[in-house]
This record gives C-alpha cells, sequence and structure tokens, in this order.
C-alpha cells in the first residue's frame, strides 16, 4: 500500500487524487482527471486552461461547493465541509454579485451579519475594509453607482470580510478593462500581502497569471489535468510592482508559461510536469 504524505496543517489546500464526474443527460463528464495540487499558507496559486478544463470545478470543490468523485480536498489540513463551516475562506466570483439595495458599507458587512458580528466590531471591520480597497467615499453609495471595477472591489472586501487565511477567486477581473484590470491586480498583491491569505486565482490571462503569482497551475482541456505547475521566478508576488510588466524574466515566465498552455515544445527548466 502507498503511504499518503501527511497533511501539513500549514497547507491551505491538499488536493489528492481527484477526479470529478458529473451525470448529465446525455451520458457522463469527465470534468477532472487525477488532480494533486497543494497550495501552501500564504501562496498564490493561478490556474489557467482552456475553456471548460474544469478550472472552476475544481475551485467549487475546494470551496465545498461540490463534492469530488473521487479523491480528497483539504483545506489547513481539515475536510473541506469542514473549513467551510469554520469560514476559512472568502470567495469572490467574476460577476461582483452584490445585493443592489444594500450600500456598499451594508454588502461589505453581509458575512459578518450572517455571523452575528456585534453591530461595533462590524462597523469597525467594514470600515477597515473599505479603506483596504481604496472606497473611502464610496461606503453609502449603491452598487449600480459604482463602476465594474469598484464593484469589484467591493466584493473583494466582502470576501475579505472574516479574515480568512484563503481567498478562492475565479476570474474576478476578467469582465474588466485592461487598465482597471492591472490596477486591481497590483492592489490584489498589496492586500494579500496585508493580510497574507493565500489565493487560489483562476485566470484565462497569461500576463495576469504571471504577474500574480508564485506558481502557475497549467491545465489542459477535458478531460482536466494539470499539464505543469511553472514557479514564477520574480521574487516574492509581495514585493513586485508594476515596473516588472517590462522585464525580461517576466517576459521569460509568460513564455514558460506559454510553452506548457500549448504544449509540443520542451518543457522549460524548473517546471513540475505530469
Ligand atoms: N454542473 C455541471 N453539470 C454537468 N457538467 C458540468 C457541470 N459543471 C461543469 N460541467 C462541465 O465540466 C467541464 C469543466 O467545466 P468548468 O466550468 O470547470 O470549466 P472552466 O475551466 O472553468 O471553463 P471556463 O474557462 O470557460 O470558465 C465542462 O465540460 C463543463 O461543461
Ligand atoms: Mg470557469
Amino acid at each position: 500500500m502507498i503511504e499518503k504524505a501527511p497533511t501539513r496543517p500549514a497547507d491551505a489546500v491538499t488536493v489528492t487524487g481527484v477526479d470529478k464526474v458529473f451525470s448529465t443527460g446525455k451520458g457522463e463528464v469527465r470534468a477532472l482527471d487525477g488532480i494533486d495540487m497543494t497550495v501552501s499558507a500564504g501562496e498564490f496559486v493561478s490556474l489557467i486552461g482552456p475553456s471548460g478544463c474544469g478550472k472552476s470545478t475544481l475551485l467549487r470543490l475546494i470551496a465545498d461547493l461540490d463534492e469530488p468523485t473521487v479523491g480528497e480536498i483539504r483545506v489547513f489540513g481539515k475536510a473541506a465541509r469542514r473549513a467551510r463551516v469554520d469560514q476559512d475562506y472568502g470567495i469572490a466570483f467574476q460577476q461582483a454579485a452584490l445585493l443592489p439595495w444594500r450600500t456598499v458599507e451594508d454588502n461589505i458587512a453581509l458575512p459578518l451579519e450572517l455571523h452575528k458580528v456585534g453591530a461595533a466590531e462590524r462597523r469597525a471591520r467594514v470600515a477597515e475594509l473599505i479603506e483596504l480597497v481604496g472606497l473611502g467615499d464610496f461606503g453609502e453609495k449603491y452598487p449600480d453607482q459604482l463602476s465594474g471595477g469598484m464593484q469589484q472591489r467591493v466584493a473583494i472586501a466582502r470576501a475579505l470580510a472574516e479574515k480568512p487565511n484563503l481567498l478562492l477567486m475565479d476570474e474576478p477581473f476578467g469582465a474588466l478593462d485592461e487598465m482597471t484590470r492591472e490596477y486591481l491586480q497590483t492592489e490584489l498583491l498589496r492586500i494579500s500581502a496585508e493580510t497574507r491569505a493565500a489565493v487560489v486565482f483562476v485566470t484565462h490571462s497569461i500576463p495576469e497569471a504571471v504577474y500574480l503569482s508564485d506558481r502557475v497551475v497549467v491545465m489542459s482541456p477535458r478531460p482536466g489535468r494539470i499539464d505543469g505547475i511553472v514557479p514564477m521566478q520574480l521574487g516574492s508576488p509581495s514585493s513586485r510592482s508594476d515596473d516588472i510588466r517590462e522585464d525580461a524574466a517576466y517576459f521569460e515566465m509568460i513564455t514558460a508559461v506559454r510553452e506548457v498552455l500549448h504544449g509540443g515544445a520542451p518543457i522549460p527548466k524548473g517546471v513540475e510536469t505530469r
């Protein structure tokens, strides 16, 4: 029998031998096949791959919004279900999904209200979060009075409300223009450095994945498998600024991820293959 490596509590996420098969009216869809990966505490890991390769499915399994068909997922050493109950992570998706009848402050306060945090503590925490995402003057506005980028910042603040040690993000900047997107990427690096939260970040954009991540997990089309895990040799994400977008090392990392994504080319040095 093969001994499983013990899960270190220091790991934010461990995914071990995970398959996900959906049963549909037209038969079965094998969305994920033999997924193994680990995200360390405080680490920023992006998932990249073609449409339909199972990125959102994998994120939903980590968030316990669905269950693996085979295999195991642990979050900070706990079963994914337990981690959900314990509010160990915050979630932000492509659409900000704010409640239109609530102000910015009240949207951010929602998870705190649901978990019966007292009014004074709630107000203090919301004020802190609004500052963190740079929306100081907008607390009393309603979502339809904000731009898409500002709405996304509210969604990130809401995801951070309960000081999670892990953020799960599914294309949170996908609907934004390029300039807003780059601005929010830099903001996210600052926020994740300040909160020291680990992040699992789904994206279609190679430059976005490279700029943000410690490691980039490259997935192949159905059934979704991991083709390679590329460590970004760009220093810690918390020390990066916009300037690296013009560095040779940044372009080398973009090329390394492209080569694994498109296959065929020799695997670049330092890439963990599957
Ligand atoms: N609830 C479901 N029932 C049946 N099939 C599903 C379900 N959810 C996902 N799938 C299928 O699983 C596969 C992976 O879907 P998933 O949404 O994870 O892909 P993705 O990598 O996030 O794609 P995209 O980049 O377009 O968002 C797809 O073939 C999809 O049709
Ligand atoms: Mg998706």
